[in-house]
């Protein structure tokens, strides 16, 4: 049976749609070229990537997306468009429903302005889900296990935090540190621009820098993990209401790419001050962990696919919730704590 039903994780540095039945149909970057001027969009996403660099005077390249939110109303919209018909395969006859994944804490304006794009794109319906809850699920964990666990999205522009116990999803925190944080860092201390930096931070993880250039490069990120991790300790002590915290930590997302995040995380005693009933265990969560969701872009391999596949999961079966009375968080609350 065809359906039009999208779920969409849009994030800072990738977007990825699902489309109920197929599987992951678009897995691009969040980027739109323009023209200068006369404003036309030359191209987006892998595209739009392509063209970085190497793009005339005039043409430049947008990244809609800033710390999880959008910065630009107009270009996210166009990116929108382009990837739904894109899921399509062009066809633009049904209006689809979508349902989009969202940081665990942005404004109800923030909120307003995803879902006036979707519309814009021709959206017939429009939910919005935290993408912590979502990388929960798209984690596939036991959550009736009664230890629990957390879940710590490491995106582009955010952290996002969820932590689950036998009661079901106890909360979402984010801040906004992510792997942009990192990049920006290695930026700034080796005056070098933000394409080379990334480029040295991520061969840092694949052995592709150059071995001269590693110690500054570790020193950079160094000094962003130890922001970073004040900021995970924040944000799981303002989960006042638990007598603990579950001492099981899944790291997914991009930015959780760092080895550094996970040897911090293992190494320092930053949950010291925090209500750990032991010491706190790290892991990746990976893809074959979670069923239920086929790829056909055939790159959907590690950790950094988790909030979209849970996504999808999330909003495709909410959807069979349709008819039920209440919010959709009701929803998934509920079946998260079957
Ligand atoms: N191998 C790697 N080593 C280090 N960092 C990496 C690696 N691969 C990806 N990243 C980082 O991951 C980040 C993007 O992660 P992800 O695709 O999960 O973000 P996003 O979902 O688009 O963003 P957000 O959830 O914040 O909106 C980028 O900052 C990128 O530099
Ligand atoms: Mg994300």
């Amino acid at each position: 049976m065809f359906s039009s039903d999208l779920a969409i994780d849009l994030g800072t540095a990738n977007t990825l749609v699902y489309a109920k039945g197929r599987g992951i149909v678009v897995n691009e970057p969040s980027i739109v070229a323009i023209n200068k001027n006369n404003g036309d969009v030359e191209a987006v996403g892998k595209e739009a990537k392509e063209m970085l660099g190497r793009t005339p005077g005039n043409i430049v390249a947008i990244k809609p997306m800033k710390d999880g939110v959008i910065a630009d109303f107009k270009v996210t919209e166009k990116m929108l468009t382009y990837f739904i018909q894109k899921a399509h395969n062009r066809k633009m006859l049904v209006h689809p429903r979508i349902v989009i994944g969202v940081p665990s804490e942005i404004t109800q304006v923030e909120k307003r302005a995803v879902m006036d794009s979707a519309y814009r794109a021709k959206a017939s319906e429009v939910h919005l889900v935290e993408q912590a809850m979502v990388a929960a699920i798209g984690a596939g964990l036991p959550i009736t296990e009664p230890s629990g666990n957390m879940i710590v999205d490491i995106g582009g522009g955010t952290t996002d935090i969820a932590v689950i116990n036998e009661g079901g999803v106890q909360g979402t925190k984010m801040f906004g540190i992510g792997g942009r944080a990192y990049t920006h860092a290695v930026e700034r201390d080796l005056s070098v621009d933000f394409e080379k930096a990334e480029e040295l931070k991520v061969g840092l993880s694949n052995n592709k820098a150059p071995v001269s250039q590693r110690p500054a490069i570790e020193a950079a990120l160094a000094k962003t993990a130890d922001v970073w991790i004040s900021g995970i300790e924040l944000a799981l002590s303002e989960f006042t209401k638990l007598d603990h915290l579950p001492h099981r930590m899944f790291l997914c997302g991009g930015g959780s790419s760092l080895d550094l995040l996970m040897d911090r995380l293992e190494q320092t005693e930053w949950y010291k001050t925090l209500p750990f009933t032991r010491k706190p265990s790290v892991h990746h969560i990976r893809p074959d962990q979670v069923s239920g969701i086929k790829d056909t872009t055939g790159d959907v391999n590690d950790h950094t696919f988790i909030t979209a596949m849970g996504l999808l999961r999330v909003g495709m079966d909410t959807k069979q919730f349709a008819e039920d009375s209440g919010s959709i968080r009701d929803k998934i609350d509920k079946m998260l704590s079957v």
